[in-house]
């Protein structure tokens, strides 16, 4: 993909905090879509955030988002831009419906009152509208995030680590309505996590980061096959029968049962699809399937950043 085809791109980004540099030579790039931005604490997320976001100037080197400068024309990318911040203070007395009447305003966004229920509704406060805020659960505030994010209807919108410290069914929630705005107003996301767990269900598109660099991006089920540490997976009439005879083949580096299923991961992938059905043949044994199986984004994480 060129580089024009993502919205988001950075090109060899540093930024350094004194002598220590948080970001060394960046290259992210996001397309449309949902992307799961993913490395451990303090890898760099939230500084690459703040560079976008224009709160922090670059060291050295670029970073763009709809084509536009993140420092210099930092304004005009805001306009587009939906965010929610890793912690974020609310007023507590406020209720959720007057907080955005609040942000509206300052968005200068009209048809206020038709705007702000319709947000309400699709992050799941509508029935807590006129509660105090400071009343409301860790997952609740993050859904206030949510819909203070979304009110200027931006193309962009990026959360960073929307789904820490809320319980897994909090966490589903977030997930879901971030699915659904995708889906119905075509909203990109941007979603910086620790928690791998959460982007399997969402992320067409994932960039690793780890000590301040790129180790590895792209879409997730080409990252899949990559580090799938080259496992098949063979459904056969007499799996016992062919599990004896590939043990010693020389392709072959590991088989093994699972469930009446032959799995094994190969050496040499063009002799293992030209050997296997001839093995089977000559055993008399009957081939269902042959198929490669693909990493989950907890193998791809631990093959580049190496797990936390
Ligand atoms: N304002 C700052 N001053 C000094 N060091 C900072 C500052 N912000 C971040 N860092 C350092 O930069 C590195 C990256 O931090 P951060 O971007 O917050 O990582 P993440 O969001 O991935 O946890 C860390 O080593 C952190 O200590
Ligand atoms: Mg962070």
């Amino acid at each position: 993909m060129s580089n024009n085809a993502f919205i988001v791109n950075t090109e060899s980004l540093s930024k350094s905090f004194g002598k220590n540099f948080a970001l060394k030579n960046l290259n992210l790039h996001v397309p449309k879509g949902i992307t799961g931005f993913v490395g451990r604490n303090g890898a760099g997320k939230t500084t690459t955030i703040g560079v976008l976001l224009g709160l922090l100037k670059p060291t050295s080197g670029k970073a763009s988002i709809f084509g536009l400068d993140c420092w210099k024309d930092s304004y005009q990318i805001r306009s587009k831009l939906g965010v929610m911040h890793e912690t974020n203070a609310y007023p507590g007395g406020f209720t959720a419906k007057r907080y955005l009447e609040h942000v509206a305003r300052i968005y200068g966004i009209s048809q206020t009152e038709e705007h702000i229920n319709a947000q309400l509704k699709a992050v799941d406060l509508w029935n807590v509208r006129e509660k105090p805020i400071k009343t409301y659960s860790a997952g609740m505030f993050r859904r206030l995030g949510l819909a203070q994010a979304l009110i200027s209807d931006p193309e962009l919108v990026i959360l960073d680590e929307p789904t820490a410290n809320i319980d897994p069914l909090g966490r589903a929630t977030i997930l879901s309505i971030i699915k659904e705005m995708n889906k119905k107003r075509g909203t990109s996301f941007l979603i910086s996590t620790h928690i791998l767990s959460d982007l399997e269900k969402v992320c067409s598109w994932l960039s690793i980061i780890d000590a301040g660099a790129i180790v590895d991006q792209g879409f997730v089920d080409e990252l899949s096959s990559k580090y799938s540490a080259n496992t098949y997976k063979i459904v056969v009439s007499n799996p016992q029968f062919l599990v004896e005879k590939l043990k010693s083949a020389e392709f072959i580096q590991k088989v093994w049962i699972e469930k009446e299923i032959v799995y094994c991961q190969v050496k040499n992938e063009a002799a293992f699809y030209s050997e296997v059905p001839k093995i089977a043949t000559n055993l008399k044994l009957q081939l269902k399937t042959l198929q490669h199986m693909t990493g989950t984004i907890e193998e791809i994480y631990a093959k580049t950043a190496g797990g936390s």
